[in-house]
């Protein structure tokens, strides 16, 4: 099922249905701008909810591109087939969204100027919302029960691996000042406050009455009535929104509804082992 389902690179596993070895090579020879934006994920933490927030934040607050085009088009993955499809389409300055690990970034990333907002989310409300993406999703392998699924999370066999592997690759990237970090959290609790925070970054001096109006427009109610954004354009084969929506609850902390104790003793013990002697803290306390 794996073999069929999934491309090995750079001992991840990634979807064949997004991904092709093309699409991987593209992205090595892919050249980054200066001013180009990279939102940077591991899966399930809130990678299209940056494909809504981006375009708005860069253009003043300008509702066209999130209601003409579609999210994968709009903010394309690095690695993903669409890329070399849509590149030359791409409003200036552009953004993408990715998934790959700091190590894996093409050459041309590390040269240039462009920057990168890294959102982090916990990982256990990662793990519920991969979990019923893997019901959902045609193309990734079934997820099994909770508890197998928790396994394969935390041995790395999902795609784009370990979650520790990827923040800690990011979280050490001596990127600088090129980089900067947000939580899901810290989005779900004041979306305000975060779009001020992502707007500074990036130098785009947004007026009060703009954040507003990006917030309104990047809530989790106007993105699941935006069919350019819920995935409601994908045929079903592909994304089944009758077994799980791609916009499910946009909550923090709905692990609370998941976890037994057992499972939450296991998590945690695995991720801390794995997150000693690391120079940074959490954002969110594991247990
Ligand atoms: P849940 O499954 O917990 O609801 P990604 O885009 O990286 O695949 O992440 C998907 C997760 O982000 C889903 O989490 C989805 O509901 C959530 N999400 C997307 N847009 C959101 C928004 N505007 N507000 C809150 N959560 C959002």
């Amino acid at each position: 099922m794996t073999e069929e389902m999934y491309l090995h690179y750079h001992g991840l596993i990634v979807p064949k249905e997004t991904h092709s070895y093309e699409s991987l090579e593209f992205a090595q020879g892919f050249k980054f701008e200066d001013d180009d934006v990279l939102a940077v994920t591991y899966p399930k933490s809130g990678t299209i909810w940056m494909q809504e927030i981006l375009p708005l934040v860069l253009n003043g607050g300008d509702l066209t591109p999130i209601h003409t085009i579609p999210n994968w088009e709009r903010v394309p993955w690095l690695e993903e087939k669409q890329l070399a499809r849509v590149v030359d389409k791409l409003a200036s300055p552009r953004a993408l969204v990715s998934h790959f690990p700091y190590n894996l970034m093409p050459p041309s990333f590390c040269t240039s100027k462009a920057k990168v907002i890294y959102v982090m989310r916990n990982p256990k409300d990662i793990m519920v919302s991969s979990y019923y993406f893997h019901q959902m999703a045609g193309f990734l392998e079934d997820p099994g029960t909770y508890d197998e699924f928790m396994d394969k999370f935390l041995e790395g066999k999902v795609m784009f691996g370990k979650w520790t592997d990827h923040m800690k690759s990011w979280r050490n990237s001596e990127l600088g000042d090129r980089i900067m970090y947000i939580t899901y959290e810290e989005m779900a609790q004041d979306l305000p406050a975060a779009l001020r925070r992502i707007s500074d970054f990036l130098g785009c001096n947004l007026t009060e009455e703009v954040i507003q109006k990006v917030a309104e427009h990047c809530s989790f109610k106007s993105m699941q009535n935006n069919n350019m954004s819920n995935f409601s354009l994908i045929p079903k084969v592909y994304l089944d929104h009758d077994k799980s929506p791609f916009l499910r609850k946009g909550i923090a902390g709905d692990w609370k509804n998941h976890f037994s104790s057992e499972q939450l003793t296991r998590f945690t013990s695995v991720i801390s082992k794995e997150l000693e002697g690391e120079s940074f803290s959490l954002p969110w306390s594991l247990d």
